[in-house]
């Protein structure tokens, strides 16, 4: 099916190598999480062109950025990551991510809202500008599915504002502040081909599972 959105893949193909030959067939597939040495991670995503957001390739695009988000148990997830330089980014903060960082991690309620822990539904932004509101920075640990077992802490600005269009094409503003700050500036990194690695303090990173190798 060679719709608008499969042309504009193409032709983002002639100036990139970044997509596979079939490009149908990937769209339908289940992408995997790239991980940090691929180049696709460095790149500056692309533009998207507003006139495909309504294509079904588009929309299989996103539901497959979802997808793979919540089968990693990720909260927040940017095209780049399955391969796509495209300006796309998904985030979400669910019920299921805070009951798993009460219980699993043992995060007391007083560092939860330290961290300003607050729940998101599925949130989609194409095309996305982010503007400081508050940049009075906090440190917190996070992680990244692209790499995958290990963290450190990352200095991020306390509030920002994300506006871009959504998944129908509207043009939306969020203004917020705390983690789900925190998540939108990590996903806006990776639209420009950083990782947190870059700003992190180097010597907090650590791989996730260090202690099962100190037994
Ligand atoms: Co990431």
């Amino acid at each position: 099916m060679r719709t608008k959105f499969i042309f504009h893949l193409q032709r983002r193909r002639s100036i990139s190598n970044w997509l596979p030959a079939d490009l149908g067939a990937y769209l339908r597939g289940e992408p995997k999480v790239r991980q940090v040495g691929d180049p696709v991670l460095r790149e500056t995503s692309s533009s998207v062109d507003p006139t495909v957001i309504q294509t079904p390739e588009f929309k299989i695009l996103i539901n497959n950025l979802v997808q793979v988000m919540r089968n990693k148990n990720g909260v927040g997830i940017a095209a780049p990551q399955i391969g796509v330089g495209l300006q796309v980014f998904a985030l979400e903060y669910t019920g299921q991510h805070y009951k798993r960082l009460k219980e699993v991690h043992g995060f007391s309620d007083k560092e939860i809202k330290r961290m300003g822990i607050a729940l998101v539904p599925l949130k989609i932004f194409i095309n996305p500008t982010l503007k400081i509101i508050d940049s009075n920075m906090l440190a917190f640990r996070e992680g990244c599915l692209s790499v995958a077992g290990y963290s450190a802490i990352v200095p991020r600005a306390k509030e920002v504002e994300v506006s871009g269009l959504d998944d129908t094409g509207n043009r939306v503003t969020w203004r917020v502040a705390g983690w789900p700050a925190r998540i939108a500036q990590h996903e806006m990194d990776h639209l420009k081909g950083n990782l947190y690695i870059d700003t992190m303090l180097y010597k907090t990173f650590v791989n996730n599972e260090w202690q099962q190798f100190a037994k």
